[in-house]
């Protein structure tokens, strides 16, 4: 049985991708499932919490009692978050850090061998989030190829989050990480950490609900 320790909690989340648009047809993306991030709010919602879910395109069915806003954009999730970031915000989704400056009003016509595709930095809605003078709980993730502590501890840093949970991802990730059931997360906050074993996304999700009501103000903002 989960204890109902996030009674009363408003938990913001992002999952899954964002879309920016090349032209009314295309766009640049990733290969985020979304599943990491459905989980945490099945999890929250379980244990009490008023879940706001704000996902990029997915193919996941929407947890119970969850409300959830479908977003396409970096800057239409930003401007979701916004409206609510609740108590503890959770950045669950691979947000593009980049988006196609100017999309073509029209399908881009195949024309000359090479062109060039100019690209403008997206907003970073977590460090956003982080940065309001009300601000929640913030809780990051990080997704690294190499050096998954140290990398994760300067990201924690940089975006003064209150906790950030690390994934090792590409060739040494065999088995975890996008797409997949399961994961394995290094949770570090300042002065600690803590290292959760490859298991479920379902059952990770608690284990780093458990750090974060552990690490969390009761229901209080920070
Ligand atoms: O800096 P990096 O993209 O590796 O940080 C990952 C964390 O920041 C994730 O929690 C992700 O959801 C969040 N993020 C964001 N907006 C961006 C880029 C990343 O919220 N534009």
């Amino acid at each position: 049985l989960r204890p109902r320790d996030f009674d009363g909690v408003a938990v913001t989340i992002t999952a899954g991708p964002t879309r920016e648009a090349l032209d009314p047809v295309r766009f640049l993306s990733n290969h985020s499932s979304g599943k990491m991030g459905f989980a945490l709010a099945a999890a929250a919602r379980a244990r009490g919490a008023r879940v706001r879910l704000v996902a990029g395109p997915v193919a996941l069915d929407t947890p119970v009692g969850i409300e959830r806003i479908d977003v396409e954009s970096a800057e239409q999730m930003l401007e979701s978050v916004l409206a609510g970031p609740g108590d503890l915000f959770i950045g669950c989704a691979a947000v593009a850090d980049y988006r196609p400056g100017l999309p073509a009003a029209e399908k881009i016509k195949k024309q000359e061998a090479r062109i060039t595709l100019e690209l403008e930095r997206n907003p970073d809605i977590l460090a956003a989030v982080a940065g309001l003078a009300q601000r929640p709980f913030a809780v990051g993730f990080a997704a690294e190829t190499q050096d998954l502590v140290v990398n994760a501890r300067n990201k924690l840093r940089n975006k003064h989050l209150d906790l950030i949970a690390a994934n090792l991802v590409g060739e040494r990730a065999e088995g975890r990480g996008f797409n997949s059931d399961y994961n394995a997360l290094h949770v570090i906050w300042e002065g600690g950490d803590d290292a959760l074993p490859l298991m479920r996304k379902s059952e990770l999700a608690h284990r780093l609900l458990d750090r974060v009501r552990a690490r969390m103000p009761n229901g209080e903002k920070v």
